[in-house]
C-alpha cells in the first residue's frame, strides 16, 4: 500500500494550537467493535422487527423525496458570526458526511450577495450585447433549442478555507472546506451563444451579470468564455435550485465561484475588463507586504480528509479504518493524492476512486489499519500540471496571514486515541 512513500524531516513534527492530550473516555461505539459474534444473541437478528411486521409507506407518500429523518443532520450549516446577516452570506456543504463525488443540490453551499431570488422561466431573458454583430435576447425556451453539453465540475468559493490563514479556527471539514460543490451541469456552451451573436475582433472580454439586486457583475477574458464556460439550466439532472440560480446560471470550470453568475441576465462583449464597476475587483488577495494579488481566477489543487475529521470521529476501535477525502484542481485532473498520518513526515499514496474528472472532485481512500494511537492526518493533492498542494507554512511564506482568498494549504486533523478529531496546525 505504501510503496510510494515519501519522507520529510522529522523536525517538522511539532504541532501547535493548544492541543490537549489524553483524559478522554472511550467513545460510545468502541464496545461494539468486536460485534456480537461471541456474546448474547442479537435481537436485531433473532427477533421479528416492527418494520417487518406491518406495511411501509405507499408510493405517493413523498412525491418528491427527502432524505430519511435519520440523516437529518446532513445539512448546510451557517457560521452566524462570519457575516452580518443571512441575506449577504454563505453556508457550508456537509462534506464530512458525503461520499463519492456528486453534491446533491439540497445540501450544496449557497453564497448570495443580495439573497436568492425567485425568477420564473417565463420571465427569464438573457441578453448578449456590446461588441457583437447582432445583439440578441434569448428566452428560456430559446436556450433549449441549442445543442447541449453535460459536464461535472466543482464550484469553490474563493473564500473557502479563508478563516484558517492565521491559525486553525473552525472545527470541522464542513466549515473549513465546505464552500465547494460538485455537480453535473446540463446547458449550452457560452461559445455557441457568442457565435450566434458574432463577436467583433475588438471583443476581448465578456462582462457577465445576474438578475439579482447585487448583479454580481464580473469580467471574464473572451478566451475563457469561448473555451469551456457553460450557460447551464440543469444540475444533477434536474432544474437548478432557486438558490443556485434558477433558471440559468453560468458555469466557469476551474475558476473561483464568484464568476459563476447565478440568475444570468446579461453578457456584454467588451474590449476591456469592466473595472470601474465596484463589483468587479473585489476578489484580490492581500500579500504579506500589503500589495495585492489580483485576477487570481483559477483554483489551485487542494484536498481534504473528510473522514475521520472533527465532525466524523472514529467510532470503532483499532483495526480496519477507511480514511476518505476529496481532491480537486482548477487546472485539470488530479493525478495523485498522498495521505500522512504523522503530520507530513511519511506519505502513502491513496487510492483514487474512479477516473479523476477534469476540474471536478476526485474521491480518494486510504484503506488502512489503525493501531489506536493518535494521528496527525493530512492529505496532499497533485494535479496533471505537476503542481503539489502546499503546506500551510509554505503558503504563508508567500502570501502572509492577511489573505482571505485562495487558501489551498494542506489541512491537519489531530485524531486522538479516543477517535475524536480536532483542527490543528503542524510546523
Ligand atoms: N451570482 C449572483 N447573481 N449573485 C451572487 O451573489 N455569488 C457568487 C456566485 N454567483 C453570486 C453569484 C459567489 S461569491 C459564489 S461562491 C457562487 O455564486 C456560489 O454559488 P452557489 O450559491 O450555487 O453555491
Ligand atoms: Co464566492
Amino acid at each position: 500500500m505504501d510503496d510510494t512513500s515519501h519522507t520529510n524531516s522529522p523536525s517538522r513534527r511539532r504541532f501547535l494550537g493548544g492541543v490537549a492530550l489524553g483524559g478522554m473516555g472511550l467513545v460510545a461505539g468502541r464496545a461494539m467493535a468486536e460485534g456480537h459474534a461471541a456474546g448474547a444473541p442479537d435481537p436485531l437478528i433473532t427477533e421479528l422487527q416492527d418494520w417487518a411486521n406491518g406495511l411501509g409507506d405507499g408510493v405517493d407518500a413523498t412525491p418528491y423525496g427527502m432524505p430519511i429523518r435519520f440523516e437529518g443532520d446532513v445539512i448546510r450549516r451557517n457560521v452566524p458570526w462570519l457575516t452580518a446577516d443571512p441575506i449577504s452570506s454563505i453556508n457550508f456543504t456537509p462534506i464530512h458526511a458525503l461520499d463519492g463525488t456528486i453534491t446533491p443540490q439540497g445540501c450544496a453551499f449557497e453564497r448570495h450577495h443580495s439573497g436568492a431570488i425567485e425568477l420564473a422561466k417565463e420571465d427569464y431573458r438573457l441578453m448578449i450585447n456590446g461588441l457583437v454583430d447582432r445583439p440578441l435576447v434569448f428566452t428560456y425556451a430559446d436556450l433549449e433549442r441549442f445543442p447541449r453539453v453535460n459536464h461535472v465540475y466543482f464550484c469553490e468559493c474563493a473564500a473557502n478555507t479563508g478563516m484558517e490563514w492565521a491559525g486553525a479556527q473552525l472545527n470541522g471539514a464542513q466549515f473549513t472546506h465546505g464552500m465547494i460543490h460538485n455537480m453535473e451541469y446540463t446547458g449550452v456552451k457560452l461559445s455557441t451563444l457568442l457565435e450566434e451573436a458574432g463577436v467583433n475582433p475588438e471583443g476581448k472580454w465578456v462582462y457577465v451579470e445576474g438578475a439579482d439586486a447585487s448583479s454580481n457583475g464580473r469580467s471574464i477574458p473572451l478566451e475563457k468564455a469561448m473555451d469551456d464556460v457553460i450557460v447551464a439550466f440543469k444540475a444533477n439532472g434536474e432544474a437548478l435550485r432557486k438558490e443556485h440560480g434558477y433558471p440559468v446560471r453560468l458555469v466557469v470550470p476551474g475558476w473561483e465561484g464568484n464568476m459563476w453568475v447565478k440568475w444570468l441576465r446579461r453578457i456584454e462583449v467588451a474590449a476591456q475588463a469592466v473595472e470601474s464597476r465596484e463589483e468587479t475587483s473585489k476578489y484580490t488577495d492581500t500579500m504579506a507586504d500589503g500589495t495585492s494579488r489580483k485576477w487570481t481566477w483559477v483554483m489551485d489543487a487542494k484536498s481534504v480528509v473528510t473522514s475521520p475529521s472533527p465532525q466524523m470521529p472514529i467510532t470503532h476501535g483499532p483495526g480496519p479504518l477507511v480514511i476518505s477525502g476529496m481532491a480537486w484542481s482548477g487546472r485539470g485532473k488530479i493525478t495523485r493524492v498522498d495521505v500522512s498520518t504523522d503530520g507530513g513526515m511519511n506519505w502513502q499514496t491513496a487510492r483514487l476512486a474512479g477516473e479523476p474528472g477534469n476540474k471536478a472532485l476526485t474521491r480518494f481512500y486510504l484503506d488502512t489499519q489503525w493501531d489506536g494511537s493518535e494521528m496527525l492526518l493530512q492529505s496532499r493533492a497533485i494535479d496533471e500540471t505537476g503542481y503539489v498542494q502546499p503546506t500551510k507554512e509554505e503558503l504563508r511564506a508567500v502570501r502572509g496571514e492577511n489573505s482571505v482568498y485562495h487558501n489551498n494549504c494542506i489541512q491537519t486533523w489531530h485524531v486522538k486515541t479516543t477517535g475524536e478529531a480536532e483542527n490543528v496546525e503542524v510546523s
